[in-house]
């Protein structure tokens, strides 16, 4: 299926708040979906051919910081990569914009979820206990921070770089490298 990203619009949201109801057990009102198209960081996933919904992906910025605060994909079309188009889509819109740091929460038991984030580099920042409801359930906070990825490469191909120097002039250093 040819899919196209585009922004959120007020006609999308009969059709988000039908997803987000098959979904969620504690969905979002439309009221809601109405702020983050204000906040101008709302996105749907759509169908190219017919126009249908498949998804949407919505967040907040402040300052440096964009915290993912809904995504969801129909259910009949769950676990076919739409989720992973729309984080890679956010995620690279707001690198665009300078945004390097990235937040979410997710329920402790959305393996799914945790597992798509954690392919991006999103890593466990804490829990907040009994955070959700119906059922109660404590929260995941997520983070991506593209600077300290950045840093740990950057650590990682020094050490490389001076290993190899250290190995030009015969001294094999073994274990640690004293860099
Ligand atoms: C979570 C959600 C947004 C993911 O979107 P999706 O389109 O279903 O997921 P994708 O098909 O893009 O899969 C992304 C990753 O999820 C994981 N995944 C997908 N199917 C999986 C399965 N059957 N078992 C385990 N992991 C799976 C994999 O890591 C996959 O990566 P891959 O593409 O490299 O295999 C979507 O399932 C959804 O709307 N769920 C209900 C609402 C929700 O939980 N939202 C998140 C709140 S934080």
């Amino acid at each position: 299926m040819k899919t196209r990203i585009r922004k959120m619009t007020f006609e999308d949201l009969p059709r988000i708040t039908e997803i987000e109801e098959e979904i969620f057990s504690v969905p979002w009102s439309k009221q809601m979906f109405e702020q983050e198209i204000k906040n101008h960081y709302a996105f749907v996933i759509t169908n190219e051919e017919n126009n249908d919904l498949i998804g949407y992906v919505c967040g907040w910025i402040v300052l440096d910081e964009f915290t993912i605060t809904n995504i969801g994909i129909a259910k009949a079309l769950q676990k076919k990569g739409y989720g992973r188009s729309l984080v890679r889509f956010i995620i690279s819109a707001l690198i665009k914009e300078k945004c390097f740091k990235f937040f979410l929460e997710v329920r402790s038991s959305n393996i799914l979820a945790i597992r798509l984030y954690e392919t991006f580099g999103f890593k466990s920042a804490g829990i907040r206990k009994n955070y959700y409801q119906h059922p109660p359930e404590d929260a995941i906070m997520m983070k991506l921070d593209f600077f300290s990825l950045l840093e740990k490469d950057k650590k990682q191909k020094d050490q490389e770089q001076c290993f190899h120097y250290t190995s030009i002039d015969n001294k094999v250093i073994k274990g640690k490298n004293s860099c």
